[in-house]
C-alpha cells in the first residue's frame, strides 16, 4: 500500500459529501490525518465516530463555509487537533436546481445568486486565505480547487451562478499558482463531468443518462475516479504541477 500522506494534515471541506468522503477515504488508506468540514452536522459527527473506531486520526466540525468566522473556527480547531494543514481540498460546492431545473437570469432570486457565490467560491477564498500562511512559512502546501467541466464548457445542465462560481475558481487556480509558486506551494484544480453523487440527484435521471450516453467512456463517473485524480496533485509525484486543470469528465465535454 502507498502511503504518501503519512504524517500529513489535510484539510476537506464538504467533506460529508460524495466526493468529498470519496478523497477523505484514499488520504486515510495512504497514513493522511484529515480534518472534515462540513454543514450537515448530523452526518459528519457520525460519520467521525466510524472513522475513529478504524483508527484513524480525524478532526470533525460542523462549519457553513459561507461565514469566515465559522471557516477560521474550523481551521483553528483542526490545526489545534491534528497539527499544521499542508494540503487543502477546497471540494464544498452546491449546484441548486428548481423542480429539476437550472433557473434562467430572470427567474433566479438574488439570495439564491449569492448564497451560490457564498458557498462555491468566497468560501475557497476563505479557506486558502486561513491556510496559506503556514504553507509558505514552511515552504511547502497544495491547494486543490474542486471546479466543474461546467466552468469550461457552456453545460446547459447548471445554472450560471454554477458556471460562474466554477470558471471563477480556475482564475484562482492560476492567480495563487502564480502567487504562491516561489513559495514552494502548488495550486490546482479538478474539472469533473458527471459524478455519482447526491448532487446529481437534483435533476431526473433521464439527464444523467444522456449525459453519460456522450461522454467518450458512455458513463457517469465515480467519486473515487475524482478522489484518486486530487491525491495526484495532493501528492508529491505533482510537485511541479501547478495552476493546472485537469478534467477528470470520461471524455464529456473535452474542454
Ligand atoms: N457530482 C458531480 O457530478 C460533480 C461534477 C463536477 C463538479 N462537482 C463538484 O464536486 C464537489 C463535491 O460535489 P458532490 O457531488 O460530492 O456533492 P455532494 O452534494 O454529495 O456533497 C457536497 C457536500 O458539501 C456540503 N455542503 C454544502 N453546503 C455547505 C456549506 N455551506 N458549508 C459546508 N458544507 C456544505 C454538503 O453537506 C455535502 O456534504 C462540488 O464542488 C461540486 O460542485 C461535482
Amino acid at each position: 500500500m502507498n502511503a504518501r500522506f503519512t504524517g500529513q494534515t489535510i484539510i476537506v471541506t464538504g467533506a460529508v459529501g460524495g466526493i468529498g468522503s470519496a478523497i477523505v477515504e484514499a488520504l486515510l488508506a495512504e497514513g493522511g490525518r484529515v480534518g472534515l468540514v462540513d454543514f450537515n452536522a448530523q452526518a459528519g459527527q457520525a460519520y467521525e465516530k466510524e472513522l475513529q473506531k478504524r483508527g484513524h486520526d480525524v478532526c470533525f466540525v460542523p462549519t457553513d463555509v459561507s461565514h469566515f468566522e465559522q471557516c477560521q473556527a474550523a481551521y483553528d480547531r483542526i490545526t489545534r487537533e491534528l497539527g499544521a494543514a499542508t494540503v487543502l481540498v477546497n471540494n464544498v460546492g452546491i449546484s441548486p436546481k428548481t423542480n429539476g431545473r437550472a433557473l434562467k437570469v430572470w427567474e433566479m432570486p438574488p439570495a439564491e445568486w449569492n448564497n451560490v457565490v457564498s458557498v462555491n467560491l468566497n468560501s475557497v477564498f476563505y479557506m486558502t486565505h486561513l491556510a496559506t500562511p503556514h504553507m509558505v512559512q514552511a515552504r511547502q502546501g497544495r491547494v486543490i480547487n474542486m471546479s466543474s467541466v461546467a466552468g469550461r464548457a457552456y453545460c446547459d445542465i447548471v445554472a450560471a451562478h454554477y458556471a460562474a462560481t466554477k470558471a471563477g475558481l480556475i482564475g484562482l487556480t492560476r492567480h495563487w499558482a502564480a502567487e504562491l509558486g516561489e513559495h514552494q506551494v502548488t495550486v490546482n484544480a479538478l474539472a469533473p463531468g458527471r459524478i455519482s453523487t447526491p448532487l446529481l440527484k437534483s435533476v431526473p435521471q433521464e439527464i444523467n443518462d444522456a449525459v453519460a450516453a456522450v461522454t467518450a467512456l458512455r458513463r457517469l463517473g465515480t467519486p473515487e475516479e475524482v478522489a484518486d485524480a486530487c491525491l495526484f496533485f495532493a501528492s508529491d509525484q505533482a510537485r511541479f504541477v501547478t495552476g493546472q486543470v485537469l478534467d477528470v469528465a470520461g471524455g464529456w465535454l473535452m474542454t
